[in-house]
């Protein structure tokens, strides 16, 4: 086992577009490291450079205490588990699992001991006679981790593992992945475009966007404390909400009229313009319920028009449209883009109490919890109200673009 250091890589293709652009992640012994962003980010290049399949165009490849840059990848002494599993059809589970110890000459006692310790962690004891072609894509994936294991390799590389499974099968392999990962507290790199993958799974994440590390950091601070629009907008679903807003003193203008908000984070703010406001779904309750549960301040209230009310029974989405100015529509449409998502249409998107009795086509009391807001730039994207202390590590180079 080993810890993993990339110090400001570089990967420029034949064409001189760099794909991965000056990104530094220090992955610790052990770390289950998430690499996550939309297609064409930069994550599979990334992993390929670790793993030792593509050139390092400049920057410093470390795992333990070596340089690796320039090893080669059977020397680099990782293991790497594919999209497709890559399992031989003509070979048993057993001999597949085998694979790498046959190749190293390993004599039969051995193998056998490795294959049978890696087949009982991963639970196919019972399958290891049979063909890859009869076992249900979870099967599958467990042999090609059992490749990996009896390698004893000091990292695995995981690149969207779960793509081309089923959304039940996917949510069980995650469980699986987690679980077996933590048992073997093997160091791992694991790549997806999938944000809740990279919620659930990583110790860490790295997102990344166009080669750039936005934001290195655990879940709960990207959640909590996105250092950009960028990022606000990646983590979360169903995603956080940008209204246009302007601060003066403690008050923050909204579409829907003022909300106070604590006086250090409005101090960053003021003063600044027009501005975007980020409010999570869940930051919002129905005005009602939030003053019986205790928790709603008077300053904190407004009245808006619901068009669309979904009941799904322990809670109640709300749609709320709103006008936003050319400044800030144009900056979401942008991120929009950049997100691969579906429009994020300047209409705001609440959560609240499944118990709420709000009804479509009424002005309804909302309450929001305004010390959760976050104010970003909108030329630059950065998060003016950023937690630095709880916020991982965002590069400078992150937030302009
Ligand atoms: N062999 C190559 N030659 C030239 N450009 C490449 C090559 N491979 C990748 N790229 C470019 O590098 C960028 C990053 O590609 P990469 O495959 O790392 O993205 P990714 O984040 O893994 O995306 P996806 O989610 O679609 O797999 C893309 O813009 C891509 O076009
Ligand atoms: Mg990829």
């Amino acid at each position: 086992m080993a810890s993993i250091n990339i110090q400001n890589l570089v990967k420029k293709y034949g064409d001189g577009f760099p794909a991965v652009n000056n990104v530094s992640i220090d992955i610790a012994d052990g770390e289950f490291m998430i690499l996550v962003g939309p297609s064409g980010c930069g994550k599979s290049t990334l992993l390929r450079m670790i793993v030792g399949l593509e050139d390092i165009t400049s920057g410093e490849l470390t795992i333990g205490e070596r340089r690796v840059n320039d090893l080669a990848p059977r020397d680099r002494n990782l293991a790497m588990v594919f999209q497709n599993y890559a399992l031989y059809p003509h070979l048993t589970v057993y001999e597949n699992i085998a694979f790498p110890l046959r190749l190293a000459k390993l004599d039969n006692a051995e193998v056998d001991r490795l294959v049978r310790d890696a087949s009982s962690t991963l639970e196919l004891d019972e399958h290891l006679e049979r063909k890859p072609g009869n076992l249900s894509g979870g099967q599958r994936q467990r042999v090609a981790m059992g490749r990996a294991i009896v390698r004893q390799a000091d990292a695995f590389l995981f690149d969207e593992p779960l793509s081309n499974l089923d959304a039940k099968l996917r949510g069980q392999m995650r469980t699986e992945i987690a679980r077996l990962q933590k048992r073997l507290g093997i160091t791992t790199v694991y790549v997806t475009h999938d944000q809740t993958e990279a919620m659930t799974l990583g110790d860490r994440v790295a997102v990344l966007k166009r080669g750039l590390l936005q934001q290195l950091a655990t879940p709960r601070e990207l959640y909590d404390n996105p250092g950009n629009l960028f990022v606000a907008g990646f983590i979360g679903s169903p995603p956080m909400n940008f209204l246009p807003a302007e601060v003066t003193g403690n008050k923050v203008k909204l579409p829907f009229g003022e909300v106070e908000i604590p006086a250090e984070k409005a101090a960053r703010a003021e003063g600044r313009g027009l501005l975007i406001a980020g409010i999570r779904p869940e930051a919002f309750e129905d005005a009602k319920l939030a003053e019986s549960k205790g928790v709603a301040t008077g300053t904190a209230t407004f009245s808006a028009n619901v068009d669309v009310v979904e009941w799904l029974g322990n809670e109640t989405y709300a749609y709320i449209p709103f006008e936003a100015p050319p400044e800030v529509t144009k900056q979401l449409a942008q991120l929009e883009k950049e997100l691969d998502s579906e429009a994020l249409r300047t209409q705001l998107v609440v959560s609240l109490d499944g118990s709420s009795r709000i009804t479509a086509g009424t002005e309804a009391e909302i309450w929001v919890d305004s010390a959760k807001m976050h104010l970003f730039d909108p030329a630059t994207g950065e998060n003016l109200t950023v937690d630095n202390e709880h916020a991982g590590h965002i590069p400078r180079e992150a937030a302009t673009v």
